[in-house]
């Protein structure tokens, strides 16, 4: 017997999940909806396959895609948030334009991994696993990114600095913010060493 679900609409005017967890602007659900439904149809079952799917189309997952997702699947809302808040991978706010990854594997964090993430959240004005005000970079910390020769190091986007303190750090955001002026900022940095860094796997 088939299941009956709300439709699109229903939910929208229903459940948007937790205050804290950002949402996506309605136009942007309009916008997506044909996507989203092909989506949701697609990988029915397949709960993970999904999160990563909304979170390539938004940037992040919003809290009222999540009840989206909830209603049109079949699952608790619970189990949804369960699964997305389980991987560092998934993220719940949009994030800045650059991603400044700080790296806190042993090799860094006995280099000073932690002096870095304290100046460079002075510097930005923003916390760890925040985004800056303007949207312009998200500061996070990771696991090795392969470079340890290079520790201390930092990974912005695609991108490796390596044998950091706090003045090159600084630095290096100055430089992509000079260079985002003259839509240069690609051209900063290194290349970031193959494989990338593990952006998935448990919290
Ligand atoms: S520990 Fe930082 S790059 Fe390996």
């Amino acid at each position: 017997m088939p299941v009956d679900r709300p439709t699109f609409e229903e939910t929208m005017r229903g459940r948007a999940g937790p205050p804290e967890i950002e949402r996506c602007d309605v136009t942007d659900l309009a916008t997506h909806r044909a996507a989203l439904e092909e989506l949701f149809a697609a990988r029915s079952g397949d709960l993970v396959s999904i999160l990563q799917g909304l979170q390539r189309m938004f940037g992040f997952l919003p809290a009222n895609v999540l009840a989206l997702m909830a209603a049109r699947c079949g699952w608790p809302l619970a189990r949804v948030y369960g699964v997305a808040t389980f991987y560092s991978g998934f993220v719940f706010a949009p994030r800045g334009r650059h991603l400044v990854r700080i790296c806190h594997g042993t090799a860094c964090h006995v280099r000073g991994a932690q002096r870095l993430t304290e100046h460079l959240e002075e510097h930005l004005e923003v916390r760890s696993g925040g985004t800056t005000a303007d949207r312009a970079f998200s500061l996070e910390p990771v696991a090795c990114i392969g470079c340890c020769s290079l520790a201390p190091a930092m990974q912005v986007d695609e991108r490796v600095h390596g044998r950091l303190d706090a003045g090159r750090a600084a630095g290096v955001i100055e430089g992509i913010r000079a260079a985002d002026v003259a839509g240069q900022a690609d051209r900063v940095g290194v290349d970031a060493p193959e494989p990338p860094a593990p952006a998935g796997g448990p919290r």
